[in-house]
């Protein structure tokens, strides 16, 4: 079957972020055929657009690494009922500079956990929002609001409760099916 590479960006930079554990149970139960790796943003600065005519290194290789993958993963907290700031700032970078949008065409899917029982709900729509704008065909469904429990994921990103860990690898299943549907009408780099 053909494989799909996935770059995953974690929102939050916490040592011990619920959303890194959560993004290792999915990368442990995303199905073969899927090659995940993560695009981390934590050495970007902050953006404005007089870096437009010459992008610092750290940045050209993020864009790089989102070039590179057929799909992007987000796996977001919510923080004031929105992303963190840091992902904000990461997303805006690889927008620019105007015409080298590294989302455009680009399939993505959103998830996120938080000890809230909606689960990051608020942040995903607002960061659907902001995937539209940036032209990236979005998996739709299923959505996946994560109430993270104490254990529900162990460090190492395993799952303890069995319908969470079916219903994560479902979501991984169904992103795999959605990339190639994607890539079927907009193949990469076409
Ligand atoms: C939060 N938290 C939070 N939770 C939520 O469900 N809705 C929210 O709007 C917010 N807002 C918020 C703002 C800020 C600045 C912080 C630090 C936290 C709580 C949040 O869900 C919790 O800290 C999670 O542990 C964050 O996920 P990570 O960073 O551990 O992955």
């Amino acid at each position: 079957m053909t494989t799909h590479t996935v770059g995953y960006l974690i929102g939050s930079l916490a040592k011990g972020s619920i959303n890194r554990k959560l993004a290792k149970a999915l990368v442990r139960l995303a199905p073969p055929e899927l090659q995940m790796s993560e695009i981390s943003f934590r050495d970007l600065p902050l953006y404005n657009y007089d870096y437009d005519a010459d992008f610092p290194p750290e940045v050209r290789a993020f864009k790089k690494a989102i070039a590179s993958v057929e799909g992007v993963l987000f796996v977001t907290p919510e923080y004031n009922r929105s992303i963190p700031g840091g992902l904000k700032n990461a997303i805006d970078w690889a927008s620019r500079p105007y015409g080298k949008n590294s989302f455009t065409r680009k399939p993505s899917a959103v998830i996120g956990t938080s000890p809230g029982a909606i689960g990051t709900a608020v942040a995903q729509q607002s960061l659907r929002s902001v995937l539209s704008f940036c032209n990236s065909p979005q998996m739709n469904a299923p959505e996946a609001y994560i109430q993270f429990t104490p254990g529900l994921i162990t460090d190492d990103g395993e799952v303890t409760v069995k319908s969470t860990e079916d219903f994560l690898r479902n979501y991984m299943a169904e992103f795999r099916l959605f990339i190639a549907r994607v890539l079927q009408v907009l193949p990469k780099d076409a």
